[in-house]
């Protein structure tokens, strides 16, 4: 083999050979000096060129962003930066980049321009790791559950119903808008509709999973979702991947066992793959921090990850919850925007006091109001709350929401009558409570809040390749 990656030169250092290796180049110094970059590692990797052997008209095409195939012998580096390097036989221009219009310059450019030239971005180093470490950690989500005995099943992207009740669906119009059927009545007339009824975009594959642990016991998707909320924060798109667990016999401690076990196995994971990726992630934020006022630096990407590893995710209740942000002197000093009393759904600023000022950990939060969480949570005894469980990490916020689920038909019946959903609608998620029901618990897991959560970045528009967010649909 002749053909290397730069992740694989620095691994096999095969110093004396005659090797092929291709990238972009990020600069070149001197004419004499390339730093070249394939993506398949944070590093560059440097090739010197003996510019009088090669002519002018050549040398001038070697840009930042162009596109080269290099040939030549590998050398330990008398320089410092690197172990070893290349000295250049041969160079084919594959794609030449004008140095005056190529938008990427070899200096730090800000995230909110990247994001206009997502297109572009992959080609940076920032983007780089932090698509690298997305890749390890989706892979280290299948690695987990098929080491657990769980199947990987597909639940639909185009369905009929709201999983969560929220109303936040993105319609999907199987009618020809020039030619729509109309009724006599003037009315569009849905009956000709491709599905011959209204459907939409999936907001969680929960149900269909539910379905599926019924049956097959363990299982999980791992799935575009989409939600058509209109809130243009750092943590919200309107399309974003989720990972939904699902576990037949599984009651709610079951079930927060199994979300931390997770959560750290794919972290650790995360660490040990990635590592020169996390590092780099690391010293960014290290950077990017250091304008801020040191009381409101938030802990080193590295420190952060291994302490989170280390340390127990602290549990409490809701209604603890409350009494700990009612006692908060942020409470007293009148510091939440939202004020805060049994029943409230908790605000960021609330989930961020608790996980950030009081408990520093990653917490589970459960038994929430029945009233503020969607309708398939199984009631607890006393009728007020339900047996959900959020877990919430520093920096974030919720990055988990599950539950135990309304299992008994009578009481999930009437909690579909109190919500205000069609029981006709749901009537082959009822089924499953009419014939073989069983206790069973599952939980969603925002997989680009965790990509944000391991990488330090702090906007979800960062964490995925071509971010949806409301008037956001360029690339
Ligand atoms: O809390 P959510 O809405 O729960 C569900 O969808 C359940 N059906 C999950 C289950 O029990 N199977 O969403 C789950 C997680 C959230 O905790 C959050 O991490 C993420 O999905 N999430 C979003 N991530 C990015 N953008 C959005 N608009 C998100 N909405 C939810
Ligand atoms: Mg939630």
């Amino acid at each position: 083999k002749s053909t290397y990656s730069v992740a694989e030169l620095y691994e096999k250092k095969p110093i004396g050979e005659f090797v092929t290796l291709s990238g972009w180049v990020r600069t070149f110094r001197s004419n004499r000096f390339i730093s070249l970059n394939d993506g398949s590692t944070v590093s560059n990797f440097q090739c010197v060129l003996d510019y009088e052997k090669f002519d002018d008209t050549l040398l001038k095409k070697i840009n930042t962003g162009t596109c080269l195939t290099l040939k030549g012998k590998i050398a330990e580096s008398p320089g410092k930066g690197q172990p070893i390097e290349m000295l250049v036989e041969s160079v084919e221009i594959l794609g030449e980049s004008d140095p005056e219009k190529y938008p990427l310059q070899p200096k730090k450019h800000s995230l909110e321009f990247l994001r206009e030239i997502a297109h572009l971005r992959p080609r940076t180093s920032t983007f780089g790791a932090v698509f690298r470490v997305r890749h390890h950690l989706a892979y280290a989500i299948h690695d987990f559950f098929n080491r657990n005995g769980f199947f990987y099943i597909h639940s639909p992207i185009i369905t009929a119903s709201d999983a969560e009740g929220a109303g936040e669906l993105f319609n999907v119009s199987t009618l020809d808008k020039k030619n729509i059927p109309l009724t006599e009545g003037g009315e569009v007339d849905f009956s000709k509709d491709f599905f011959g009824k209204e459907a939409n975009l999936t907001v969680s594959g929960q149900l269909e999973a539910e379905l599926l642990a019924m049956g097959l016991g363990k299982v999980y998707t791992f799935g575009p979702t989409f939600r058509a909320e209109n809130s243009n924060t750092t943590r919200h798109l309107a399309e974003f991947w989720m990972i939904e667990p699902e576990m037949a016999f599984y009651q709610l401690s079951d079930n927060m066992e199994l979300a931390e076990e997770f959560l750290k196995y794919i972290i650790s994971y995360a660490l040990e793959k990635a590592s020169e990726d996390l590092r780099f992630l690391d010293q960014r934020l290290a950077d990017e921090e250091k304008s801020k006022p040191t009381d409101q630096r938030s802990m080193p990407l590295l420190e952060k990850l291994h302490f989170v590893l280390e340390n127990p995710f602290a549990r409490i209740t809701y209604t603890d919850a409350i009494d700990i942000l009612l006692n908060s002197s942020y409470h007293r000093k009148k510091k939440f925007q939202f004020p805060v009393e049994w029943g409230i759904d908790l605000q960021s600023e609330h989930e961020r006091y608790l996980v950030e000022k009081h408990f520093k950990t990653p917490v589970i939060i459960t038994d929430y109001p029945a009233a503020i969480k969607a309708f398939y949570m199984r009631l607890n005894e006393d009728e007020k709350t339900v047996r959900a469980m959020d877990i919430l990490v520093p920096g974030i916020g919720e990055i988990v929401g599950g539950s135990q689920r309304e299992e008994r038909y009578d009481v999930l019946l009437q909690k579909i009558k109190q919500f205000g959903i069609s029981e006709h609608s749901l009537w082959w998620y009822l089924d499953t409570r009419k014939f073989g029901t069983c206790p069973h618990s599952g939980f969603g897991l925002g997989f680009e809040r965790l990509v944000q959560f391991v990488t330090g970045m702090s906007n979800i528009r960062d964490v995925i390749p071509f971010p949806r967010t409301p008037g956001n649909c360029e690339f």
